[in-house]
């Protein structure tokens, strides 16, 4: 029991026994609960993006000895260094924060990565062995799902190590160790910084069994680095662009029907921005690896069924190519989420979402941002309620 008055906060048992309390301040300020000028929180939170990449990395790593400092998780190094394999563990805008974080964790320290829905995961007969380090990643840290898999997963495994924007939460509280996402009050039900901010969290995590398991160099990881801080400067840049999203978005209000395809590290940037459309503005939209295309979703192509290709000039650029000339072939409408300096894409599809170059690797930082514009500038457009969707909670606390 609580009793908040004038005088203070007091907490009991139910037979009204006092009960004593840890405090712990949040470095959250009243400000930062505001929208600020911005129409809805969500699109405040889209812009805060920058700052939350800087904020989560800051203090973490070091452009001297390519090093990261993650001492505050509470997991100890010898721990780490005897990590052979990664599950990570998380739901909805996580779960896709998850696949990037694989996408790092096997290029990076080169450990194997299995990632899981807490949903499915919880009751499977699961097969944990003990070096493996299972990470379970939530923005409220309340997840019922993935709190109950970190709690079946606990004794089993070599540590359990939570990615969580919130402290004190059940899910920090019951893992062996936590890594704070820096991202401050999401007030938007959809997830956006959140995202970006587990992104860096796990890019961290990465780095870190790269560098205790001596995986990468020091000037490997000095390089990542260097590229990694330029990120927020090169997301600042796609949001002196919005209009151009919102302009788009304009033009493809009518449609009912979206499909996005990416591949490799774009490919849970698909999906999230497929799941950012579909819970804001109620439009359908299904997400595929662009090689599972031919396997299936090829068949709803028409002009009524425009696609979201992620193209950036990466491994797999030239398979994205196929991909477009397949859709443009069955008279597809495509949208290319492509480099500025790529420009030759503009002779291939209907409307090009320009992002800067960067490592490859880090792609996802700024192909997922023109998607949660272009989902919220449809959804404002069609007057829906942006912060709060019909049927959706922040903490989804119950099954
Ligand atoms: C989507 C969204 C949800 C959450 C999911 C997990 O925008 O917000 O899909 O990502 O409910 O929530 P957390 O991260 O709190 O465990």
């Amino acid at each position: 029991m609580v009793v908040i008055d004038p005088t203070g906060v007091r907490f009991t048992d139910f037979k009204g026994a006092p009960l004593a309390k840890k405090v712990e301040h949040l470095s959250w300020s009243p400000l930062m609960m505001e929208k600020r000028g911005f129409k809805h929180f969500m699109l405040k939170e889209i812009f805060e993006q920058p700052e939350v990449v800087r904020d989560t990395l800051q203090g973490r790593i070091s452009l001297d000895t390519g090093g990261v400092a993650l001492d505050e998780i509470g997991i100890p190094e010898a721990t780490l260094r005897q990590v052979r394999k990664a599950v990570i563990i998380a739901c909805g805008t996580s779960y896709h924060a998850g696949l990037v974080g694989k996408v790092f964790l096997e290029s990076m320290a080169r450990i194997p990565v299995d990632v899981e829905y807490a949903s499915e995961f919880r009751y499977r007969d699961f097969i944990l062995e003990k070096e493996t380090l299972v990470i379970v990643v939530s923005q409220s840290g309340e997840t019922a799902d993935t709190l109950a898999a970190l709690r079946a997963s606990k004794d089993r495994c070599a540590a359990v190590l939570a990615v969580t924007n919130s402290r004190s939460s059940s899910i920090a509280r019951d893992a062996h160790g936590v890594l704070y996402t820096h991202a401050g009050p999401e007030i938007g039900v959809a997830a956006t910084k959140t995202f970006t901010a587990q992104m860096t969290a796990l890019a961290l995590i990465a780095l870190h069994l790269a560098q205790v398991q001596d995986r990468m160099d020091a000037a490997a990881r000095i390089a990542f680095i260097e590229e990694f801080q330029r990120i927020p400067h090169k997301m600042e840049k796609i949001l002196g662009r919005a209009k151009a999203v919102e302009d788009l978005a304009s033009r493809f209000l009518p449609f009912s029907h979206f499909l996005y395809l990416g591949r490799w590290v774009n490919f849970p940037v698909a999906l999230e921005g497929a799941l950012k459309l579909k819970e804001i503005s109620y439009i359908h939209a299904e997400a595929y690896p662009g090689g599972e295309m031919k396997h299936g979703p090829i068949a709803l192509i028409d002009e009524k069924m425009p696609t979201l290709a992620i193209v950036p000039e990466d491994r797999v650029y030239d398979k994205m190519l196929s991909n477009i000339s397949e859709i443009k072939a069955r008279n597809g409408t495509i949208i290319a989420l492509a480099s500025e300096d790529d420009a030759k894409i503009h002779e291939r599809v209907d409307a090009v979402l320009a992002v800067p170059s960067a490592d490859p690797l880090l792609m996802p930082f700024l192909t997922v941002m023109p998607l949660q514009l272009f989902a919220y500038y449809i959804a404002a457009k069609r007057g829906a309620d942006v912060d709060q969707p019909r049927n959706l909670a922040k903490s989804v606390t119950v099954e």
